[in-house]
């Protein structure tokens, strides 16, 4: 198998990209004049705090990637037919079988839709607001996920949408007293939050991540789903969420989806509700994820291709960050504090990932030559903002193949300086692990480039 050689040592980068059989040497004068780097001072700080991770470049170990255009048995793709029919499913599958884990379905067929409030003068007259109630098995106990949607009013087209899953529950995202309060399962510790469920009290609280008024000024739709209406994020052995509706064994396989594949698949069943919407533009749909939300859209968006665009904000190891850089967060770290987020497989390369048969950047090439941005925050080295500008970085190749420009910047930005080339972008802040408005602001400028309205 073919393989690209990235050597970081002494700050100096050099890597080999093949592009459709033709190699080209790219040579970095050093990531430490160019670009971002993380503050000295905060990495002594972290280490001082956690001294069994890493948070220091020069201690990134040398480590090697598949080149994500050479197949399993070492041909190369030749063609963008063989990278659909072939190189693209051959690489979903693995992460499949070592990452995410399978969903044993895909839409159900007792799948249902109730469109349960639609008020056409909402937010003052500025908003169409609609809640919908997704049933996945037809059963009144469900399970199922209530869809949030703020379009802009008065507009004659159908509008281009973006779809994020929330943390806290739909009601958490705007003061809007209609909307209707979740009944799931949160953990108490969360605000307004009591006996782990959501009171009058959390309306609104998070309403500083998710910008409906800007949002919607800018011409864009807003859609969004408590995450644990699929799954609770606890570890219960899987008994609750959509797990059980579907699980058909008793004994899990090793590939068995955990929480993120639950949280990925109910994003793609809120896509086919949003196939029957009249008034959202269906082709134009952008999902949008914070940290593990982040982790959980780069799989949906990996996997589900009706989807435009794909955004990954602070989404870390896991999600767009190179596990093989063990920077800050390890693969054996996050299957430790969370071990149902991903299937019983990846828990066989705690520790070792160089024998991972996928790093990241194979999931962002998946979701190529589609629209993909990634962003970082300079002060959340747990998730590895150099890890997450590579994986974009290395998935330019399948981008080039099919004729997209790519990254034109091989080291990671200056901070606060967005690069939005090709169907690619990027961007690192200065603050702490959140979604902001700024980072909204940014995901909204590369949406009005490449997402026509
Ligand atoms: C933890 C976890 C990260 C995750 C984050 C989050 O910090 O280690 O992997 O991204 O939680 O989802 O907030």
């Amino acid at each position: 198998m073919k393989l690209i050689k990235n050597i970081f040592a002494c700050f100096c980068l050099t890597f080999i990209l093949s592009v459709a059989g033709q190699a080209q040497d790219l040579q970095h004068e050093g990531i430490s004049q160019k670009g971002w780097t993380a503050k000295k001072e905060l990495s002594d700080t972290l280490t001082k705090r956690d001294p069994e991770f890493n948070y220091y470049e020069e201690n990134v170990p040398a480590f090697e990637l598949t080149d994500p255009l050479i197949m399993l048995d070492g041909t190369e793709v030749a063609d963008p037919e063989t990278w659909k029919l072939k190189r693209r499913p051959e690489i979903l599958e693995l992460f499949r079988k070592f990452v995410y884990g399978r969903a044993p379905i895909e839409r159900p067929e007792d799948l249902s839709f109730d469109v349960f409030d639609v008020n056409r003068e909402a937010l003052g007259g500025k908003a169409i607001r609609k809640q919908v109630r997704v049933n996945f098995t037809g059963k009144n106990e469900g399970p199922f996920m209530d869809i949030l949607i703020y379009l802009p009013n008065h507009v004659k087209k159908t509008v281009p949408l973006f779809l994020g899953l929330n943390f806290q529950g739909n009601q958490t995202i705007h003061s809007d007293p209609a909307i209707r309060i979740n009944t799931s399962w949160l953990p108490n510790e969360k605000e307004g939050v009591e006996n782990n469920r959501s009171t009058e009290k959390t309306r609104g609280v998070k309403s500083s991540r998710w910008p409906v008024e800007k949002i919607l000024e800018r011409g864009y739709g807003l859609a969004t789903i408590y995450y644990g209406d699929l799954d609770p994020d606890f570890h219960d052995g899987f008994k609750n969420g959509v797990h059980p509706a579907f699980d058909k064994q008793d004994a899990r396989p090793d590939d068995a989806w955990g929480a993120i594949g639950a949280w990925a698949w109910g994003l793609c069943r809120a896509m086919d509700y949003i196939e029957t919407d009249l008034d959202i533009d269906q082709k134009h749909v952008a999902i949008i994820g914070h940290s593990r939300l982040g982790k959980t859209a780069l799989w949906a968006g990996a996997r589900d291709e009706r989807f435009a665009m794909v955004i990954s904000n602070n989404s870390g190891c896991g999600g767009a960050a190179l596990s093989r850089r063990r920077f800050g967060e390890t693969v054996e770290r996050i299957n430790t504090v969370f071990p149902h987020w991903f299937c019983d497989n990846f828990k066989k390369y705690n520790g070792k990932e160089d024998d991972l048969p996928v790093d990241q950047h194979m999931l962002i090439s998946l979701i190529a030559p589609r629209l993909v941005y990634i962003a970082s925050a300079d002060e959340d080295l747990w998730a590895d903002p150099h890890g997450e500008f590579l994986s974009a970085l290395y998935a330019n190749p399948v981008y080039r193949f099919f004729g997209k420009k790519g990254l034109e910047i091989d080291y990671i930005p200056p901070l606060g300086k967005p690069v939005q080339q090709g169907n690619t972008g990027y961007h690192i802040r200065t603050g702490k692990h959140n979604l902001t408005e700024y980072d909204w602001q940014r995901y909204m400028d590369f949406a009005d480039k490449y997402m026509s309205k």
